[in-house]
């Protein structure tokens, strides 16, 4: 089993013998019964059997031998990366998941390092900002302003200057890029987002490929108990299993309506890596679900955009099956850099006629 399609719809199943189920089941137990004469499972907090199918379905999509690492959420996957690394310089995204330089931050701060952020699509910046460091966190594309990193590039650099490279693959998923081909050492999820599809699941997981890695990892989310319940690993497997299918539609979709979108007369920017003018658009991976748009009128109009959709719905997060935006300098602590009006659209499933008639009546609603 190669193909991610395949892999999406048959790994992590139960032993084809008559009689099992489809389904791997769920098991509700904190404790394993265990007197240490033989080897098994021992507490749940180690090793959980209903974490294993979506752990290794994971593994199998990113293409490392070494299963994914389930944790309570993508913040608490990243917590886990961050700390794989040796106390140091952490070089990372100016515009990466603000939670993420947020832990960044904190971490550098207390272990009397320094995080240095840096415009990942610009190698030779980041490049120059790598002696020293001790891990790159890259995004790409970055949350929200979509900007592509040179993924080989920049990984080559960091090893030579002796820092881990850690790889948050969120919006592009394994199906649009594979990050551990790219060099990457440690690759991150928020599986809330694509995998698990459905906006009814927070969850996390981390995936390295090599051994003393994986159990650096694997120390870390045991013992600071960063782990998930079995019911949300068994939900986002469930929800993993129609990925190739959700994110095909979801990038046609987005893709569609950005293109629409560069010719509205209510609007002043666009960005997708499917556009024509989108920078470094080849080293885009091969799908996105996320594009932004800046309409005319300024961050009010924005505002009144988001209000004035019926089918698109104002939330936070990304990559379910139903549309949704925000306007992202909402939050106090997003970067600066990203424009007021900046709107994230995150398309979902529906019929693209219904997306875009919904938002060309909002663009119209939104000019006061
Ligand atoms: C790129 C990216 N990484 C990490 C996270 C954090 O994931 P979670 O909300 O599952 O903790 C998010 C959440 O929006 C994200 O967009």
């Amino acid at each position: 089993m190669t193909n991610p399609a395949t892999i999406l719809a048959q790994s992590g199943r139960p032993e084809r013998i008559q009689g099992n189920p489809v389904n791997p089941p769920v098991v509700f137990s904190s404790t394993y019964r265990n007197s240490g004469t033989a080897p098994g499972n021992i507490y749940a907090r180690w090793d959980n059997e209903t974490w294993n199918p979506f752990e290794k379905t994971l593994a199998a999509l990113e293409g490392t031998d070494y299963p994914a690492l389930v944790h309570a959420s993508g913040m608490a996957a990243m917590t886990t990366a961050l700390h794989a690394a040796p106390p140091g310089k952490i070089v990372a995204p100016r515009h990466s998941y603000h939670a993420s330089l947020i832990v960044a931050q904190e971490m550098t701060e207390r272990e009397g390092g320094q995080l240095v952020t840096v415009d990942i699509a610009n190698t030779e910046e980041v490049v120059a900002a790598l002696p020293g460091a001790s891990a790159v966190l890259i995004e790409s594309p970055t949350n929200p302003m979509l900007e592509l990193a040179d993924i080989p590039t920049i990984a080559k650099a960091a090893h030579e200057a002796g820092a881990l490279v850690i790889v948050d693959n969120t919006f592009a998923t394994p199906l649009g890029q594979q990050p551990f081909i790219m060099g990457a050492d440690i690759v991150v999820h928020s599986a809330t987002k694509y995998l698990a599809g459905h906006s009814d699941v927070v969850l996390g997981a981390v995936l390295a490929n090599t051994e003393e890695l994986h159990q650096r990892l694997w120390d870390y989310r045991t013992h600071t108990g960063a782990i998930a319940g079995p019911m949300e690993a068994w939900l986002a497997l469930r929800g993993m299993r129609t990925l190739s299918l959700r994110f095909e539609r979801i990038t046609a979709n987005a893709a569609e309506l950005a293109r629409r979108l560069s010719n509205h007369p209510l609007v002043e920017a666009v960005a997708h890596p499917s556009l024509p003018h989108h920078p470094n658009k080849e080293r885009a991976p091969k799908g996105c679900g996320v594009l932004t748009v800046r309409p005319t009128g300024g961050a009010e109009a924005a505002d009144r955009l988001v209000e004035a959709t019926e089918l698109w719905l104002p939330a936070t997060s990304l990559g379910g099956v139903e549309s949704s935006l925000e306007r992202r300098r909402r939050f106090a602590d997003e970067a600066t850099t990203v424009p007021e009006d900046l709107l994230r659209l995150s398309t979902g499933i529906e019929d693209m006629e219904d997306l875009w008639e919904d938002l060309d009546r909002a663009l119209t609603r939104s000019q006061a």
